[in-house]
């Protein structure tokens, strides 16, 4: 256990306790908590999420702390003050955002995510990597939805907080989500534990189906069930649960996820013209590299057919040469 371990733990708690009441019972939380409200988040899902805000100050949260007995060093080790370079005082990492705490696989608050107002930059700050945070192990919301990923045999992995509370609030409890970085093997490790199904529900956009279709192929080596959930017009999930409701988002969004393969072939034909032979050929040895790599007969079988019917090739001919293309794969 690092040393301090318990001090930044308690100052993570008391602080996330004074960010809720700051954010439902001050006058100075008011606009913070109207623009949640406005984003369509409600007292209940506040509640359950512990969400929070810090003032528009440069030291209550020094102050505060400080005054309850923790010391500098520790306060700043955890990553809740930054000193000034000029002389030796400290100012709050937080100022007039709203706080998501981020919690450990236990349900210890060890972290801050901080969303600006507005349109101040950045648009999330987070706490620093310190001796009790180390982001790329930490999934947001794994401690409540560990049960649910158990029970449901499977876990849905967000790609930012918003996202993730507003599924959880549509009733897919079974939620988590990286924050802001790639999954990493140590996120990979943790599910692998508890589910060896996993949905991709990341943002629509560019960007989202670039990192799903990375996080896919490195889930598939790792021998997990992999499925890819797609909006339409470059929304995220947060958006389209808004647009189009929570008992679509569970049919159209969850329910109508693709099949690991169905993404590939979706994502790999993005940009490629078909009808051009080069870009043809390209495609299917792309997706026959993949097919090989599938460990269930009757899925490579399925693809198989399916890529024959499409370009009008012998079924032989795509079997040959996906086993062709797993043995120099190897
Ligand atoms: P909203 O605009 O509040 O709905 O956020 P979002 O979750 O839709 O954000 P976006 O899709 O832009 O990014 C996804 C996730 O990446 C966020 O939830 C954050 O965890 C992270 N992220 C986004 N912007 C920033 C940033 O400026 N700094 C950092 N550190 N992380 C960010
Ligand atoms: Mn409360
Ligand atoms: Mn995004
Ligand atoms: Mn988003
Ligand atoms: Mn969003």
């Amino acid at each position: 256990m690092p040393e301090g371990y318990k001090q930044m733990i308690e100052a993570h708690d008391l602080l996330r306790k004074f960010y809720h009441h700051l954010l439902v019972n001050t006058t100075e939380g008011q606009q913070a908590l109207e623009y949640l409200l406005q984003r369509g988040l409600t007292e209940a899902v506040i509640e359950k999420f512990q969400i929070g805000y810090a003032l528009d100050s440069w030291d209550f949260v020094y102050k505060f702390l400080v005054k309850r007995g923790f010391s500098e060093e520790i306060l700043e080790k955890a990553g809740l003050i930054i000193p000034r370079e000029k002389d030796k005082s400290y100012f709050d990492r937080f100022r007039n955002r709203v706080m998501f705490p981020i919690t450990d696989h236990q349900g210890n608050t060890i972290a801050f995510s901080g969303r600006a107002l507005g349109d101040d930059e950045p648009k999330y700050l987070n706490s620093p990597e310190t001796p009790i945070f180390n982001k790329s192990a930490i999934l947001y919301n794994f401690h409540k939805a560990r049960s649910h990923i158990r029970k449901k045999e499977q876990v849905v992995i967000f790609e930012g907080f918003a996202d993730c509370i507003s599924a959880v609030r549509a009733g897919v409890e079974h939620s988590v989500a990286t924050m802001g970085t790639a999954l990493t093997d140590q996120h990979v490790q943790i599910l692998k534990r508890n589910t060896d199904q996993i949905l991709l529900c990341y943002d629509s956009d560019s960007a989202g189906l670039t990192a799903a279709y990375r996080a896919s192929n490195m889930l598939i080596e790792q021998g997990f069930q992999v499925k890819v959930a797609l909006m339409p017009d470059n929304l995220d999930p947060d958006d389209y649960i808004k647009k189009y409701g929570e008992k679509s988002f569970n049919s159209e969004v969850i329910g109508a996820s693709l099949t690991y393969m169905a993404f590939q072939m979706h994502y790999l034909r993005r940009g490629k013209n078909l009808n051009n032979e080069g870009d043809r050929i390209a495609y299917i040895e792309e997706v026959l590299k993949r097919i090989s790599r599938l460990s269930n007969a009757v899925e490579r079988d399925l693809y198989l057919r399916q890529l024959s019917s499409e370009f009008s090739l012998s079924l032989d001919a795509l079997e040959d040469q996906a086993r062709q293309t797993f043995i120099t794969e190897r």
